[in-house]
């Protein structure tokens, strides 16, 4: 146990973007703790506050700059009354704008990257006497120098936690920043992964999304030195007394392996929900993209898939507007969609980012990229109500997460991520309960447990149906 060095200070992070966003803002509150910094959840009275940026698209991007003069008035103002302000910026558009951020907005007093924050300490220190700009890759693994979660942080993020397993990509799409902002492929130890497992486990949490930019490149070696991919370490994570579910995200189609496609037969600890980005139905565009797939390619992952674990449901991102979209890739697009039937999807307008190869070819018109999301969104939410309504009457293993808005209400996760609402107790939470549903709200279902649920048992608790 850490003791904290100075009085509570008040730390507020904003993530924008992914997952491994939302996993680094908790590793960087980590990392701050033996600082004596505590969360907390609005920027009015916090002494340091972080933008954790988002490069993926140009409004994400524009968002920061935006936010950036919303908190320059807080940090005026608090100035004014005495108090001084650390305004830091991190994440994908911290490290791939750097200089230019302080250059737009001087109250800005700390830049760095999603490969330093270890460093979040000494850099902070630093920035104390003039701005500082870190967006190195430094050579040492931030993973190695920072602080694990007290056991009380990790209790209060709840049942379901995510571990970075995979970081960085060298796939190269030609539409895409993150092999830039987040840089290569870099997988951490079964070890280290299976330490961290264990220590979330120990403090309560039931599920684990392995996360990774291409977390299905992941490789590395088993106990005994032999060489082990994804399919590996989800068999040795199941194994880990008290995690009872597991999922990985995001994948890419050319890495979905034979082995990772029986553990989907093999590991019933492993959901049966996939988010498998196929981007384009159109063979053209794909090779267009550097995807380095085919659409049949991308079926035949996919009928594997169904063939190991029937009751799998995929979802998948999709831009539209790509350059050099022609109505028939638009076509082929939203047959694919059609054809494979997702639970549920994003889609996006194809966004130029400086630097990529994309950005450079001719660029199709703004109006007919709004026409075909338009189209390809409607599709999707078709298809998200047929998947919703098919549950409707079922029986799904919910994993109670916390209490809903009304009272007596509890919410938790189907298999398929839907989030479950039903009527009972508190102890319900870290459990895995079978619920009929019985309602279909717009984003969420209602439904009745099936048993009476155990009281508290929060090392070990029930489990029916995984
Ligand atoms: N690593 C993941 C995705 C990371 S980005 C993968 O390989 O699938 C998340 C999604 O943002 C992508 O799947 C893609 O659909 C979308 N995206 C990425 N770059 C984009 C751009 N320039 N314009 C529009 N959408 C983009
Ligand atoms: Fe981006 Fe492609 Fe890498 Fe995914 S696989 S992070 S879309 S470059
Ligand atoms: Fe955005 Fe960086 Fe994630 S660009 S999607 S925050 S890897």
């Amino acid at each position: 146990m850490t003791q904290a060095r100075n009085p509570a200070r008040k730390l507020f992070v904003r993530s924008y973007g992914c997952q491994m966003n939302a996993y680094d803002a908790q590793r960087m509150a980590d990392a701050l703790a033996p600082e004596g910094f505590v969360e907390t959840a609005t920027p009015d009275g916090a002494d340091l506050i972080i933008l954790n940026t988002c490069h993926i698209r140009e409004k994400a991007a524009d968002k920061v700059y935006s936010e950036l003069g919303r908190m320059r008035q807080l940090k005026e103002q608090a100035a004014g009354e005495g108090r001084r302000v650390m305004l830091a910026v991190a994440g994908c558009v911290a490290q791939a704008e750097g200089e230019e951020i302080v250059r737009r907005n001087g109250a800005v007093d700390l830049v760095f990257g999603p490969q330093s924050y270890h460093r979040l300490p000494a850099m902070l220190a630093r920035a104390r006497h003039g701005t500082v700009v870190d967006t190195e890759f430094p050579p040492e693994d931030k993973f190695d120098h920072l602080p694990a979660p007290a056991r009380e942080a990790t209790r209060r993020r709840g049942v379901s936690a995510f571990l970075t397993v995979q970081e960085g990509c060298d796939k190269f799409c030609t539409f895409c920043v993150v092999p830039y902002t987040r840089g290569a492929e870099v997988s951490r130890p079964v070890a280290k992964i299976v330490a961290d497992a264990e220590r979330l486990a120990d403090a309560g949490v039931r599920e684990l999304t392995l996360i990774g930019q291409n977390v299905n490149a992941w490789h590395g070696k088993d106990e005994r030195g032999r060489d082990a991919t994804l399919a590996h370490l989800l068999t040795r994570l199941a194994d880990v007394p008290g995690i009872a579910r597991l999922r990985y995200t995001t994948s890419h189609p050319l890495d979905m392996d034979d082995a990772l496609i029986e553990a989907h037969r093999d590991l019933p600890a492993l959901m049966p929900q996939l988010h498998l980005p196929v981007q384009s139905g159109s063979d053209r565009i794909l090779a267009a993209m550097n995807r380095r797939h085919t659409r049949a390619d991308y079926l035949a992952a996919i009928e594997k898939l169904r063939r190991a674990r029937p009751d799998i449901a995929f979802s998948s991102d999709f831009i539209v507007g790509f350059p050099g979209e022609t109505e028939a890739d638009f076509k082929a697009t939203f047959a694919l969609v059609a054809e494979v039937g997702y639970a549920s999807a994003y889609s996006f307008k194809y966004s130029p980012r400086p630097g990529t190869p994309a950005a450079a070819m001719e660029q199709i018109p703004e109006a007919q990229k709004d026409e075909r999301l338009q189209r390809l969104q409607y599709e999707i939410d078709r298809q998200l109500d047929r998947f919703n309504a098919g549950c409707l009457g079922a029986t799904l293993p919910v994993l109670f997460e916390k209490p809903g808005r009304r009272s007596g209400q509890m919410v938790g996760k189907s298999p398929y991520l839907q989030a479950v609402h039903v009527m009972g107790p508190a102890s319900l939470i870290g459990q895995i309960q079978p619920v009929r549903i019985t309602r279909l709200g717009s984003f969420t279902l209602d439904g009745t447990l099936e048993t009476v649920p155990a009281a508290a048992a929060p090392r070990a608790p029930a489990i029916a149906g995984a």
